[in-house]
C-alpha cells in the first residue's frame, strides 16, 4: 500500500547555516529553517546524530559544491528515527531506527532522504555510533572492494590510518580476510592504527615508507587519499596486478609514475568520489552493503571510532577539532 504518512512534524527546525555561503569554522550558525517533508519515495528522519566529515571542511570553505538537487546544509550521513513516510515507500515505519547516506543536509533537526538510501540501526548501536558510519562505510566499500576488488588473502595498503576512512578501511579489510599495512604520520598514530587492527603500522614521518612495504610483500590494493610523493612510492610496493586507488589528494593532486612498471606488473590506477554519484548508483550501493558489511556491524566487527562528539549548536567547535587533526577516527554532531 502506497500512502503519505506523518507523525506531527513541526514546520519549522533548527539546521546549521555557513554565513555568506563559505568561511572559517567560525562561520558555522544554527538557524531556524523549513522542516523538510518527503517527497515520493522519501522517508523524513528526526535527525538524533551527524557524522562530520573531511569533505564538510571542503564545503564549507567552497570548494565541494552539493550536487544538483541537494539541501545546502552540510551533513552526509546521520542516524535517528523515522518521522515522514513519503508517497510509495514500503518496508518501513515512523519510529524505525536508520543510519543514512545524504547528498547533504544531515547537519539538522530532520533530514529528508531516498527510502532507498537507509539502513536499519542493528539492536544495541546507538545513534551516535551509527551515525559515524554511512560516508566511510560506502567510500571504503566503492574504493577498496568495488574498484580495488581487493579479496581475502590479498594486502592492502592505507595512508591516513586514523582518519575516519582509515579506521573504516582497516576493520573492513580485515573482517574480509586481508592483510592491512598502514602508514599514519607520526609513532603515536601508528601505533593506534596497529590497535585498530592493521598488520603492520608505519610512520610515514620516519621516513620512506615503501621499502618497508616491499620488505614485507608489497601489497595488492592502496587506499591513497594523500597523492603526490606518496602516491608515487606507493606505486614501487605493489605487487603483479596491483590497484592504486585514489579517494583524494590532500598531499598534492599530480604524481610522477613509472609508466614502465605500470605496463611490465599490470597496474591499475583509477578513484572516485561518492557524493556526485546518482541516486540509483547511492541505492545499489546501499543494497550491496546492506548484504556485504553490515552484518560485520551487527557482528561488531566493523564499529566507528567516535573520537568525541559537540551538540549540533556546536557544529564549529567540531569542524575545527577535525581540522586541528588530532583525532581518532569520527567525529559527531548530537542534535
Ligand atoms: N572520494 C570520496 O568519495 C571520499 C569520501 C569521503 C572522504 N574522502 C576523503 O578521504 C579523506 C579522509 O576523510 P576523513 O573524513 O576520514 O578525514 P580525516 O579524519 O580528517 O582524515 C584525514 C587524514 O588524511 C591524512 N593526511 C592529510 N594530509 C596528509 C599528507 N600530506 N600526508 C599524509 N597524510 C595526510 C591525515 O593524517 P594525520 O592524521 O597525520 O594528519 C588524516 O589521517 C579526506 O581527504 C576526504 O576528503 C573521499
Amino acid at each position: 500500500m502506497s500512502q503519505s504518512k506523518f507523525s506531527s512534524l513541526p514546520t519549522q527546525m533548527r539546521a546549521i547555516a555557513v554565513t555568506d555561503g563559505k568561511g572559517p569554522a567560525s562561520a558555522l550558525h544554527l538557524v531556524d529553517s523549513l522542516t523538510p517533508s518527503p517527497g515520493p519515495g522519501e522517508v523524513v528522519v528526526k535527525v538524533a546524530a551527524a557524522g562530520v566529515n573531511r569533505p564538510d571542511i571542503l564545503q564549507r570553505l567552497g570548494f565541494y559544491p552539493p550536487p544538483p538537487g541537494a539541501p545546502e546544509t552540510l551533513g552526509l550521513e546521520i542516524a535517528g528515527e523515522i518521522a515522514a513516510l513519503g508517497e510509495g515507500v514500503t518496508g518501513w515505519r515512523l519510529g524505525d531506527r536508520v543510519a543514512a547516506l545524504l547528498g547533504g543536509g544531515g547537519y539538522a533537526e530532520y533530514a529528508r532522504v531516498d527510502a532507498r538510501h537507509l539502513l536499519p540501526i542493528p539492536e544495541g548501536l546507538g545513534f551516535v555510533a551509527a551515525a559515524a558510519l554511512p560516508e566511510t562505510l560506502f567510500t571504503v566499500f566503492a574504493n577498496v572492494f568495488e574498484l580495488g576488488r581487493l579479496t581475502a588473502g590479498e594486502t592492502l595498503l592505507v595512508h591516513g590510518a586514523t582518519s575516519g576512512i582509515g579506521v573504516a578501511a582497516i576493520q573492513m579489510a580485515k573482517a574480509a580476510g586481508a592483510r592491512v599495512i598502514a602508514t599514519a604520520r607520526g609513532p603515536e598514530k601508528a601505533e593506534q592504527a596497529k590497535a585498530m587492527g592493521a598488520d603492520i603500522a608505519i610512520d610515514s614521518r620516519a621516513g620512506d615508507f615503501a621499502p618497508q612495504v616491499i620488505a614485507a610483500g608489497g601489497c595488492d590494493v592502496i587506499l591513497d587519499m594523500v597523492g603526490g610523493e606518496m602516491a608515487s612510492r606507493g606505486l614501487q610496493t605493489l605487487n603483479p596486478c596491483g590497484r592504486l586507488v585514489f579517494i583524494a589528494f590532500q598531499g598534492g593532486a599530480t604524481a610522477e609514475f613509472d609508466i614502465s612498471r605500470i605496463m611490465r606488473l599490470g597496474l591499475t590506477i583509477s578513484g572516485s568520489t561518492l557524493r556526485p554519484r546518482s541516486a540509483d548508483e547511492k541505492a545499489r550501493l546501499t543494497r550491496a552493503i546492506a548484504a556485504q558489511i553490515w552484518p560485520w556491524v551487527a557482528e561488531g566487527r566493523v564499529r566507528a571510532i567516535i573520537e568525541r562528539t559537540f551538540p549540533l549548536a556546536e557544529a564549529g567547535l567540531a569542524h575545527a577539532a577535525l581540522e586541528a587533526g588530532a583525532h581518532l577516527g569520527k567525529i559527531v554532531l548530537e542534535v
